[in-house]
Order: structure tokens, then sequence, then C-alpha cells
């Protein structure tokens, strides 16, 4: 049985996937079973920061594989240890708890904020504001703080104590920050929900807020963390630091890693036995995001990501110039959103067709999120491709 069949017949239908099976990657291009060449603009959407297959990250994963892949939290590894205390040396950050996806480092977050208050004896404090339009991911909990109604249908009743207000409206969370408030939570640029990064002054508004009622503000960096934005973290375009911030996606450049990392101050809501996971931060995984952390943290790589997501909205506002059909471009280093009056995802699966891979969102948005180490000339090629599909 074919690829396409055999998974449709015996994997769950919770995807709507295009029809193709892919067999191979390496840097911006993956090839399907056919030997078919695709760019990809996607990176496994916003993942593969590196571009598939990076030969530091197959290295640190070979040799890891042939020395330890996991023994539990029960005990201590190096490579845990070594990333815990890299992130921590990166950011505003004193401690990190290790998840294996964006949800599950949310779920620690909300956790944590939660047993934050619990713990000093201020229990009515358990009620977190989140966005509208927000993502956070498929759990219960991140189902519930996620900002978009029609995920959420079929699965209720979800879980109380999320608010949700308008992103980028400086006045709506301080009409919800009551005294049960135990967090806020966003993402300084929305992904999923149209690439919407927050407007200048916006996060500066919620930080302040945060401050004045004593309660941590989260900063959901699943899609824009690991140099996505062209910082290592977007909060610092805006000189913004959380108390709590959630990674994944492109922390293991396609090995299941998530991250929480939290102040020293925050950190204090968990105690031995408060979380855990089986395989958060197994020595696998933690060997993977060290690789990429060598590369990414560095400013010259950082540097050249915010010139090249530069580059792509020049060329996106060329576009615009050229066709009626292009409404908006927004986005912040290589996530980039382009907002067209004609159907996405009609182009989407155009320029799929001529093999250059990209993504609809919230059906009137192309999402552009890269491997960051994408070139101007395949920019190029894809920007010819997009001139030809929206003149027409
Ligand atoms: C901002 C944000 N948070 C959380 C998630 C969920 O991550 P995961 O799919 O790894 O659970 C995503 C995934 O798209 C995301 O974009």
């Amino acid at each position: 049985m074919e690829t396409v069949q055999k998974t449709d017949s015996f994997v769950m239908n919770t995807y709507a996937r295009k029809g193709i099976s892919f067999e191979k990657g390496s840097g911006c291009r993956l090839w399907d079973e056919n030997g078919k060449e695709y760019l990809d603009f996607l990176a496994g959407i916003a993942v593969c920061g590196l571009g598939h297959c990076h030969p530091d990250v197959t290295r640190a994963l070979s040799a890891q594989a042939e020395t330890l892949v996991h023994v539990s939290n029960l005990f201590y590894t190096r490579p845990a240890s070594d990333l815990a205390q890299r992130l921590c040396e990166n950011s505003f950050a004193d401690k990190v708890f290790f998840s294996n996806s964006g949800a599950e480092a949310n779920e620690a977050a909300i956790k944590l904020a939660r047993r934050y208050f619990q713990k000093k004896g201020e229990t009515n404090r358990n009620r977190i504001i989140t966005m509208k339009q927000s993502f956070h991911g498929r759990t219960m909990a991140t189902l519930s703080a996620t900002g978009q109604e029609k995920i959420k249908q079929g699965f209720e009743p979800l879980l109380p104590g999320f608010v949700h207000v308008p992103f980028n409206d400086m006045d709506a969370p301080r009409k919800e920050m009551d005294d049960d408030v135990c967090a806020v939570m966003l993402e300084p640029v929305q992904g999923e929900g149209g690439v919407i990064p927050a407007a200048p002054g916006y996060l500066e508004a919620v930080r302040k807020l945060c401050d004045e009622k004593r309660a941590p503000l989260i900063f959901d960096e699943v899609q824009t963390g690991m140099g996505r934005c062209g910082r290592l973290f977007a909060h610092q375009a805006y000189n913004v630091a959380p108390d709590i911030m959630t990674l994944a996606k492109a922390l293991g450049n396609g090995l299941p890693i998530g991250a929480m990392l939290a102040s020293e101050k925050a950190a204090q809501g968990f105690d031995k036995g408060s979380h855990a996971s089986t395989f958060g931060g197994t020595p696998l995984v933690a060997a993977a995001a060290l690789a990429v952390l060598d590369i990414v943290a560095d400013e010259s790589f950082l540097a050249r990501v915010r010139k090249t997501g530069d580059y792509l909205k020049e060329k996106l506002y060329a576009l615009q110039k050229q066709s009626n059909a292009v409404k908006e471009i927004r986005g912040l280093g290589l996530l980039v959103g382009m907002e067209i009056e004609a159907d996405a995802d009609e182009i989407v699966e155009k320029c799929l067709k001529k093999g250059f891979i990209l993504n609809a969102i919230q059906g009137k948005i192309i999402r552009f999120a890269p491997p960051l180490i994408v070139t101007k000339e395949e920019i190029d090629q894809l920007a010819d491709v997009l001139s030809d599909l929206l003149d027409r």
C-alpha cells in the first residue's frame, strides 16, 4: 500500500494533510517519494530553523544515540544540565523545566502560575488572562487558554479559569485584572492567529500591569523563539522580559523538546513532585537542542535572520504594489504573514504544485516561516512564483 493510503487507513483522521509523502530533506529543500524537489518556506511549521538534517544536529544526535538515550528524571544527565544552564545564560530565566512539546511547556507554565499563588496561601488567585486569536496548544488546559473558538468545539466542558481579551488592546487586560488573576499569558507575535506582532508599547503596558498586581507574565515563545523573529527570543526585540517563557518547535530543530523557563521567584511555585515528565529533557533531545543553541544564539546568525526577514518583506511589498489582492504584510524576522483578498489555501496549493511549501492560516493569510538559513536567491524564486499567481 502507498504511504498516503496506508496513513489514511491506519492513522487517525485528525490532520488535513496535503497528498505528498516526503522522504528526505537537506537545508531548505525536501524531496517527496517520487523524487520531486521542493523549496521549503514552512520549515515543519517553524521547527527546522537550521534547515532539514543540519549536519551539526545530526552529528550531536548520532554521538548521543551511541552514548545514552534515556535514564528518566530520577537521575541527572549532563546534556540536560548543560542545556538548562545555556538557556538561562541566554535569557531572563534562572530555572528550566523540560517538556516534549509546546502544549506541554504551556501546561507547565499554567500549573506554575497557579501553584505560585496557591503556595503563598492566595488560593483565590487562579484565573489567567489570555488573548483572543491566541494559540497555546491542544491539551485541555492549553485549549482552554487558546483564544480561538473553532478548535474548542466538541471538547466542552473546558477548564475554567481563563478569560480572553483582544490582543493589542492596551486597556483590555486591566479591565479583567481582578484580585483572582494569577497570570497574563500571550504570544509576543501571534502565530496561528494570523502572524500578528505585538503593537509598539503593548508589551510594556502588560508588563507594567503585571508588576502592579504581582501577577507573573507568561510569554508563549513556542513559535517565535529560537531565532525565528531575528532575536533569540522575540520579546528581546521589544525589550520586555516575562517571568515565565515557553519554548518548543525550533528548540530541537525537529526533535521533540519543549521547555518552560522561569525567573527564580516564579519558579518557587514548584517543589519536588509538583510536576514531571518521563521523557522531558532526555540526553538525546537535549544534545540536539545544545547543537541548535550553539548556532542560533550567535549574534551574527541572528543579524542575518533580521536581514533576510527584511529582504523577504521587501519582496512581498513589491508584490503588494503589483497586485490589489495583497492587503497587508506583517511579521518579525522570518515569521511573516501576507494577508490577501484571494483564497490563501488555493494560492498555497498552487505553490505546492510548483514545488514551494507555504502554509495558509485563517483562510486569508499566507504564512512564511522558512528555515532561518534561507537565501535571497531562494526568496527570489518564491517571489517570482507568487508574482505570477497573484497576477492571475
Ligand atoms: C504559540 C504556540 N504555542 C503552543 C503551540 C503548541 O505546540 P505543540 O504543537 O508542540 O504542542 C504552538 C503550535 O503551533 C504554538 O504556535
